[in-house]
């Protein structure tokens, strides 16, 4: 159904949609190295974990289209570079160094190609990634539709919709499948303080497709509980934890702990590559924090006094005991553990 791309390859250049520009312009900036892919992910031209991760991958291989014509160890050394500079865009959507991983692993088995050929299978290999990543969303989107009843009334905060991924989305991309399958969904979207993007792109996706939205305050979002005016939240991730916890934008926390209060079912919405095995707890997450220009203002606009003291930390750690159910590609895990979630790895 959306008719924008997130990212898309142009004439042997990256292009990408400018997030910090939307809903007021859609405008895509074009990519052609590794450096200037990572100052996009930096600085949120391109955001949300499976969108990042896709975009690290294209970065890698634009990098290798741009040493094309280097000696092999030229090569090796810029690709090596290239990746570093990318690793360290932003630290907590796990996605990043997952597809970071995958086009290092496929770089490694490429020890006897020619450049030019190892540059082509790395860009296959982006490629792959990217379409992948719709494919998985719109398989999570049958097991998550499956869960809502007609005429759902669903809670989001951020945006993990087709601007949050390569398309359809995660939790949005829930909704997308459901009113695909006839189910009257209507979304309440917070507005999510400070980049907001809720109000910016969550409201703005869902409009272009025709699906109810209506955007609220984050504070808003205990009263319509109350009153009953809220079926589901339906949230993304960047990085779940092997036991469970959930790393997803400032403010998810306040809303699982309402749902919780209000009996109102706390769903995750995570592709495999955002569960990161390793990450024993959510006490371990890298926890990204941004200028204070992003809360003191949006854009040319300043609302707080020069020189408040300002924290601004952009994600936050939910515990796995407030998640009714994570839903993935492969299905659907209630009351997520550190043995269920094992065991939906390996099966
Ligand atoms: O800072 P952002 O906009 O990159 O944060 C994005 C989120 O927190 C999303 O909710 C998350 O990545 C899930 S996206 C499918």
């Amino acid at each position: 159904m959306f008719k924008f791309d997130t990212l898309r390859w142009r004439d042997g250049v990256l292009e990408m949609i400018d997030q910090r520009a939307l809903p007021a312009r859609v405008e895509y900036l074009k990519y052609d190295s590794a450096a200037a892919v990572a100052d996009g992910i930096r600085s949120m031209v391109v955001r949300g974990a499976p969108a990042i991760g896709c975009a690290a991958a294209y970065g890698v291989a634009l990098e290798a289209q741009r040493l094309i014509h280097k000696p092999r160890d030229a090569f090796l050394y810029g690709m090596e570079q290239g990746m570093t500079a990318l690793a360290a865009s932003r630290p907590t959507a796990v996605n990043l160094y997952w597809a970071l991983n995958r086009m290092r692993a496929k770089l490694d088995n490429l020890r006897d190609a020619t450049v030019p050929a190892a540059a082509d299978a790395l860009l296959a290999e982006a490629h792959a990634i990217t379409g992948e990543d719709v494919r998985l969303n719109r398989q999570m989107g049958m097991h998550g539709a499956a869960l809502l009843n007609d005429s759902s009334r669903v809670l989001t905060h951020c945006n993990a919709g087709a601007l949050a991924t390569a398309g359809h989305g995660t939790a949005l991309g829930i909704v997308r499948s459901a009113v695909e399958a006839g189910k009257r969904v209507h979304v309440f979207a917070n507005e999510t303080r400070p980049f907001l993007q809720g109000a910016r792109l969550t409201a703005w996706e869902l409009q272009q497709d025709g699906i109810p939205v209506t955007l609220i305050a984050d504070n808003a979002a205990g009263l319509l509980m109350r009153l009953g005016e809220i079926d589901a939240v339906i949230v993304g991730a960047d990085r779940l934890a092997a036991n469970g916890d959930v790393a997803n934008k400032i403010g998810t926390y306040s809303v699982a702990v309402l749902a919780r209060r209000h009996g109102i079912p706390f769903y995750v919405a995570v592709p495999i590559s955002t569960i990161d095995p390793v990450m024993p707890s959510g006490a371990c997450i890298p926890i990204e924090e941004r200028a204070a220009s992003e809360v003191t203002g949006y854009g040319r606009t300043q609302w707080a006094p020069s020189g408040v003291a300002v924290r601004n930390p952009v994600f936050d750690v939910t515990p796995a005991e407030l998640v009714t159910a994570l839903i993935t590609e492969r299905g659907v895990v209630f009351a997520p553990d550190r043995t269920k979630i094992r065991a939906h790895l390996a099966g």
